[in-house]
């Protein structure tokens, strides 16, 4: 996942707001960090888009499994500290006033007993008062199997196909991507597949709450999935 892939991803992602979504991300940790620190933590960064804007305005640092999303972060956000772990067990060995982990990377964890403790590891790198905001994959009534999944690239020197058919698996959402991508080297094919654990509402803010953050679900979130965020008291 994300290797060979990483280096179309910002180009199959181009649709995405970043800079937007970093704005209305700063405006409610503003509205509920109590803690008076700017070291911010993005937890699976990818290859590092909010980070771009965030760290205007953060200590910034980033985290993620993948070493060639990380390599492109690098390249990216030049005065920026990136790490390489994973976000159920990495331990950096300190506390940040912000944890963020967007775009539904939380998802990844496949189970509910690795979402705790996914959670349970985000928040331990929480400092008293600081914020954790987790952006949710999406609830199992709004995932429909059999539909047809696709993006299209469509640069000068780059096009890109790519496909997958949603399905339901041990309740996970799985896909099997297939991607067609032309470059003036040749056309080459490529087969990434993602699991997703399908949670609900009450099973994201449980793993919240359980940890005594004080937590609020925003629905608005940042493109339509809601965010849940917890301070830690
Ligand atoms: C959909 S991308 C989101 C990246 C970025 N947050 C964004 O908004 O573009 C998911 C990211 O999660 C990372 N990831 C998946 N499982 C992970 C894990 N267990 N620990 C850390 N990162 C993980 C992947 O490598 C990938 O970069």
């Amino acid at each position: 996942m994300y290797t060979k892939s990483a280096a179309f991803y910002d180009a199959i992602y181009s649709f995405k707001d970043y800079g937007t979504e970093s704005a209305r991300l700063i405006a409610l940790i503003a509205a509920h960090k109590r803690s008076r620190g700017r070291r911010l933590l993005d937890v699976a960064c990818g290859t590092g888009s909010h980070l771009q804007h965030l760290s205007k305005h953060f200590e910034a640092e980033g985290l993620d499994a993948s070493a060639e999303q990380l390599a492109i972060a690098r390249t990216k956000c030049p005065g920026v500290a990136f790490h390489r772990g994973d976000m159920i067990d990495f331990d950096l060995g300190r506390e940040f006033d912000v944890v963020t982990c967007l775009f539904s990377s939380i998802g990844y964890v496949k189970t509910l007993p690795r979402l705790k403790l996914a959670v349970a590891n985000l928040a331990r790198h929480v400092c008293t008062g600081g914020v954790l905001i987790v952006e949710p994959w999406l609830l199992p009534g709004s995932f429909a199997p059999g539909n047809i999944g696709f993006r299209f690239v469509d640069q000068p020197n780059l096009k890109i196909s790519r496909m997958e058919i949603h399905c339901v698996e041990n309740n996970c959402s799985v896909f099997d991507e297939q991607f067609m991508i032309g470059t003036p080297k040749g056309i080459e094919f490529l087969n990434e597949r993602h699991e997703l654990g399908l949670f609900t509402r009450e099973q994201y803010v449980e793993s919240f709450t359980s940890l005594g953050l004080a937590t609020t679900w925003d629905d608005r979130g940042l493109m339509g999935r809601g965010l849940v965020l917890g301070v830690k008291l």
